[in-house]
């Protein structure tokens, strides 16, 4: 099973990720619990470059992550599933589409389409929005900012409307939960929702 975590930063994705990840090994249940960008050399060397440099182009930015993403598929999380086990992967596809496609004004559909390609349409099963309003996801970012956290309020309000955006796109997969809640509250639904 392929179960993602989307949400803005600060909404609590990773805890979740680790809360998630202890039940389901609790359950028998072999877990890969990785996180974009990231997750392999390639992408941890990304990540700095994406998050920690000066100027970025929009789509260099697209293009780096989508880089990254690719090198993730191939390397970790495919090779994971195939071997049987579940992934949890904290930030995904619609990580990209929300924040390049809609909130840099990439387009969605364009956005979307390279990253399909460079997954070769390797979709995650489940995708748990932690909604967050975005006041207070700012006000739990820590205290060193990366180059997307340092982007106005605007940029997060276009990313928080671009996530309900593809939870209606995609209501197969989505499950909206409440980022607000207490973390092992949130944790029990996600749970469930997984049928467990
Ligand atoms: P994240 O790892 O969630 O941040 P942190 O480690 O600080 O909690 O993500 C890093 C940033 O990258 C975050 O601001 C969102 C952004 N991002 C994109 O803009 N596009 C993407 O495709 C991904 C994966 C992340």
């Amino acid at each position: 099973m392929f179960i993602t975590l989307e949400g803005l930063d600060g909404s609590g994705k990773t805890t979740q990720a680790r809360l998630l990840a202890t039940r389901l090994e609790a359950d028998g249940v072999e877990v890969v619990t990785t996180r974009e960008p990231g997750g392999t050399p390639l992408g941890e060397q990304v990540r700095d470059l994406v998050l920690h440099g000066d100027y970025v182009a929009p789509w260099a930015e697209a293009a780096l992550y989508a880089a990254a993403r690719a090198q993730h598929v191939d390397q970790l999380i495919r090779p994971a599933l195939e071997r049987g086990a579940t992934v949890i992967c904290d930030r995904y596809v619609d990580s990209s589409v929300a924040y390049q496609g809609i909130a840099r004004g990439l387009g969605l559909e364009r956005v979307l389409e390279l990253n399909l390609a460079v997954v070769e349409g390797l979709l995650p099963e489940h995708t748990f929005l932690l909604e967050i309003d975005v006041a207070r996801a700012a006000g739990r970012m820590g205290a060193e900012l990366d180059r997307i956290e340092r982007e106005d309020d605007g940029f997060r309000t276009r990313v928080a409307a671009a996530y309900r955006k593809l939870a209606g796109m995609f209501p197969e997969r989505y499950v909206v939960v409440d980022g607000t809640a207490a973390p092992e509250a949130i944790a029990e639904e996600i749970h469930g929702a997984l049928g467990r």
